[in-house]
């Protein structure tokens, strides 16, 4: 059995939204170190140059492309610069996702601001596999990895907007596995607690210590936590499975209340 072949993406092109930081930068940086061509994509232009840099250091290939996965003209740019500079798409990261960390009270947010986060969160990716399909079923290689939340699961108090999202997530990256199949894979991941940004905002010595009371592996998530989990779907050790998620949190449950 030839084992490196099963994580081997040497050749593959892989489209990373949000490469520029945190649990998407991990992600572009795994891709590359196991073969692939990574596209890292973010609205913060000077974040992705800066990973796409640090890929080729470590003497990997590797292009920045701006995007705001809110726009559809930046999502079918992102689609055709790829498809100019690499012929070919085969692994998508669905990564870029955000909410309102726990400030999401009906009574405090506008439909306006439900609407944006269920944009960024749903609808972006909904049209991104739209945009990239023909192009993997072209190549005969296919996989999409959604990035979810055990927000999708967890039940708690001002965070409707962001757990709905992430639920639609989970069911729509179920429904997809039957539209996209035989020829691509979709899945989602739902990380706890990882370290990035985006945590930092929100995250204080007390949530810390009361999440890690519920976490069997005693510590909260890096991103490479779950680059991990994102290069076991990408490569093709996966080869067989479509239409799941995989929840990476330490065996346990983090949660801001
Ligand atoms: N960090 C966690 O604890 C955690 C837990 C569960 C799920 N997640 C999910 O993981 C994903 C990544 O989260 P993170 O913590 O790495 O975030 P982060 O804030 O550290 O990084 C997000 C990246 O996305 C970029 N970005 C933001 N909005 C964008 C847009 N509209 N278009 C293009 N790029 C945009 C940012 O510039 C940044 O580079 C999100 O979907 C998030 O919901 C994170």
């Amino acid at each position: 059995m030839n084992t490196s072949a099963l994580f081997d993406l040497t050749g593959k092109t892989a489209i990373v939204t949000g490469g520029g930081n945190g649990i998407g930068k991990a992600s572009c940086k795994m891709l590359a170190a196991f073969g692939a061509n990574v596209v890292v994509s973010d609205y913060k232009k000077e974040a992705a140059d800066e990973v796409v840099q640090e890929i080729i250091k470590d003497g990997g290939k590797a292009t920045a492309i701006d995007c705001d996965v809110t726009k559809d003209e930046a999502l079918v740019r992102l689609v055709d610069e790829t498809i100019k500079t690499y012929r070919q798409i085969n692994i998508l990261v669905n990564n870029v996702g955000g909410g309102a960390a726990g400030r999401e009270s009906p009574f405090q947010i506008e439909v306006a601001q439900f609407e944006k986060i269920f944009e960024m969160n749903v609808f972006s990716m909904w049209r991104l596999c739209q945009l990239v399909a023909p192009h993997m079923k072209k190549s005969g290689y296919g996989s999409i990895i959604n990035m979810s939340s055990m927000a999708s699961i967890n039940t708690s108090p001002a965070i409707s907007a962001y757990a709905s999202s992430k639920a639609a997530i989970n069911h729509m990256t179920k429904n997809l596995a039957f539209d996209y199949g035989p020829d691509i894979r979709i899945n989602a991941i739902g990380p706890g607690a990882i370290r990035t940004q985006a945590l930092q905002t929100v995250l204080t010595p007390e949530i810390e210590k009361r999440m890690l009371v519920h976490t069997p592996l005693a510590r909260l998530g890096q991103p490479d936590d779950i680059a991990g989990a994102v290069l076991y779907f990408a490569a093709p050790i996966s080869a067989w499975v479509s239409g799941q998620i995989l929840f990476v949190n330490g065996g346990g449950v983090q949660t801001l209340d």
